[in-house]
């Protein structure tokens, strides 16, 4: 298992895979560093196997490095720890979460053929009912293992081919948007019908969340649960018909397309 494991950046996704790996590894001592300190401090104090530490200490002495900067930040924050890799003569794993990004390229930043973890979580990891999608480059399947262990408290963990981590990025990384979206929707509709704001909101989450959980367990196509809902001359029906004539299905495909073109677009590092 992973002794010292370091976060280079705390902020939404790396505090959140942060609390899970330092609760599932309590032995494990956990580096934090983060560009504005004082986020790295209150998080570090929450989790009592945690300390704040730098970026160049994480890099020198970690065996598990985890870069959490969004993409954008990736060609500058990785090359500068290029010489501190280098000096190493232990082993350890690099951790990328940044949404298009490959192993190769942050291989390249980094500066030397090291062991890389891709991986892709979103945010329903911090109730622990997320979707982690992860791939690796140069790393043993113990280690995989035990990287999957460390985040098995993450919801599902699930090995996927590089090729295909954009996409999931687009529909799982990207998707708990689109849901909210669609919540705030269904919350606002039953308000336009007469419900309390708080009550719309907590039955649209509820249904939500329900609706996924059936058809999760279940295994059904989401067509046929769909008609066990819609009675012949019902209302639900009418609901249906509306939002295909919103081109509901058509704009939500458009949604999780355009977000895989822009990870596409995000592989273009100068
Ligand atoms: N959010 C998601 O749903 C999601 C899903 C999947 C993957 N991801 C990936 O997760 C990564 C992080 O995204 P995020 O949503 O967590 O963004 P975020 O909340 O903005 O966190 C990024 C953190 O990096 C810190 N940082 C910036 N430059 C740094 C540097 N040179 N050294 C150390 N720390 C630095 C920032 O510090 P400051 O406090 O100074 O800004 C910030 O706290 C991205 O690569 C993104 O693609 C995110």
């Amino acid at each position: 298992m992973f002794q010292k494991i370091g976060f280079i950046g705390t902020g939404a996704m790396g505090g959140a895979v942060a609390r899970i790996a330092a609760q599932a590894a309590p032995e494990a001592q956990i580096y934090l560093a983060n560009r504005t300190a004082d986020k790295a401090a209150a998080l570090a104090a929450d989790l009592p196997n945690a300390r704040v530490s730098t970026n160049e200490e994480i890099a020198g002495i970690c065996d598990l490095i985890f870069l959490a900067v969004k993409p954008q930040v990736m060609p500058h924050a990785l090359p500068a720890l290029s010489g501190v890799l280098a000096e190493r003569r232990d082993r350890f794993v690099l951790v990328t979460m940044a949404a298009g990004l490959t192993m190769e390229t942050i291989r390249s930043l980094a500066g030397g053929d090291y062991p890389v973890i891709r991986m892709m979580p979103n945010t329903p990891i911090t109730v622990g009912a997320g979707a982690v999608q992860y791939c690796g480059l140069g790393v043993t399947d113990a280690e995989l293992a035990d990287f999957a262990a460390l985040l098995s408290e993450a919801g599902t963990v699930d090995l996927l081919p590089e090729h295909l981590i954009d996409a999931a990025s687009a529909l799982s990384g990207c998707g708990p948007a689109y849901v909210d979206l669609f919540l705030e929707a269904l919350a606002d509709g039953g308000v336009a019908c007469g419900l309390p704001r708080q009550k719309a909101m907590a039955y649209a989450a509820q249904m939500v969340e329900g609706a996924a959980r059936m058809a999760r367990l279940s295994g059904a196509h989401p067509g046929a649960l769909k008609d066990t809902v819609c009675s012949p001359g019902g209302s639900t029906i009418q609901g249906v018909r509306a939002l295909e004539q919103g081109a509901f299905r058509g704009t939500v495909m458009d949604a999780v397309i355009a977000a895989y073109e822009k990870n596409l677009q995000l592989k273009q590092v100068d």
